[in-house]
């Protein structure tokens, strides 16, 4: 019988952690996130609920729902408050070393059958696993932006992790109302070494100067009935994500096609990091509206 994983951790509640938090509350279960600092916390327990409030406003969550939703996330600063979690969802950013280290510390706080899963795009499962004595416990969870509304997550095992593990891990994303697929350890995993190559070209016909992003974005939209443009997906995404999520796979593959596009980095170090920043290929009115200038 399939293992209920009742009360879940978050680590890291930024765009994707503060997605996931919802997800996991919508479908009833306790949450404990947790942020380095304070600011950190409110700011994810603002994404929660602004995003919940807009469901609100929507008409597809009830005040009263919305309110039980909202009550069963427990904020802390503190990773030790996630002692009784059945499984941990890291969401921090993808540096290798900082995901190590969480879960070095999450492998002494939590109890031994405690999975512990990482929502990494791009870094190696199995490299972050082996920083805790019970790498066969742990797993990928690729959640998808925006984590509330995409179907997909990935479920990533390493040659390590234990086959009951990767069933009780399948059978909670079903159960969240989402798709779960199953992918060995590569970079990428399915969906970003297929989607990333896409993007790094699009930027690249973008700053060669072919066409304007308006006409690029057109094309996927409405030539091959993508939901969005190539340009405002990578906005959607993060520069910042993408670019970090590009440089790996490069450095694992060394194929060209995920060699960054230089126009990427000079929009990082001049702070165009997408809608979060208010201003990427496109400008936005307030960060995370999807209002072009
Ligand atoms: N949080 C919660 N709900 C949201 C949301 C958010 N941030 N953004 C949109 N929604 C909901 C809306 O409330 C709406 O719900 P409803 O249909 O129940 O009313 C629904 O999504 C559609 O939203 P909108 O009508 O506002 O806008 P669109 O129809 O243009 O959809 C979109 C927006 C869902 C973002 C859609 O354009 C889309 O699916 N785009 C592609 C996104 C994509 O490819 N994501 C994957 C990126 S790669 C990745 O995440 C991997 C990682 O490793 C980088």
């Amino acid at each position: 019988m399939a293992r209920e994983f009742s009360t879940v951790g978050v680590v890291g509640l930024g765009t994707m952690g503060a997605g996931i938090a919802e997800v996991l509350a919508r479908s009833g279960l306790s949450v404990v996130g947790a942020e380095v600092d304070e600011a950190a916390v409110a700011r994810g327990r603002g994404h929660i609920e602004h995003s919940t409030a807009r469901a609100v406003g929507k008409g597809k969550l009830g005040d009263s729902d919305r309110a039980r939703l909202l009550g069963r996330i427990r904020y802390t600063t503190a990773l030790s408050d996630l002692a009784g979690a059945d499984l941990v969802i890291e969401a921090v950013p993808e540096s290798l070393e900082l995901k190590a280290d969480v879960f070095a510390q999450l492998d002494k706080i939590t109890g031994p059958e405690t999975v512990l899963a990482s929502n990494t795009s791009s870094l190696s499962v199995t490299e972050i696993g082996v920083h805790t004595s019970r790498p066969g416990k742990v797993v990928g969870m690729h959640f998808f932006n925006p984590a509330p509304v995409q179907k997909l997550i990935e479920v990533v095992r390493t040659v390590v992790t234990e086959p009951d593990v990767v069933d009780d891990v399948m059978d909670f994303v079903a159960r969240l109302g989402k798709t779960p697929v199953v992918i060995g350890d590569r970079a990428g995993f399915i969906a970003n070494a297929l989607l990333f190559g896409y993007l790094n070209h699009a930027v690249r016909m973008y700053e060669q100067r072919y066409v304007t992003r308006a006409d690029l974005d057109a094309a996927m939209r409405f030539g091959c009935g993508y939901p969005m443009g190539p340009l405002a997906l990578l906005d959607l995404i993060g520069l910042d994500t993408a670019y970090q999520i590009l440089d790996t796979m490069y450095h694992q593959s060394r194929n060209r096609l995920h060699a960054p596009a230089p126009l990427l980095k000079q929009m990082i170090t001049a702070g165009l990091l997408g809608r979060k920043s208010g201003r990427g290929f496109y400008t936005y009115d307030a960060p995370g509206s999807p209002t072009v200038v």
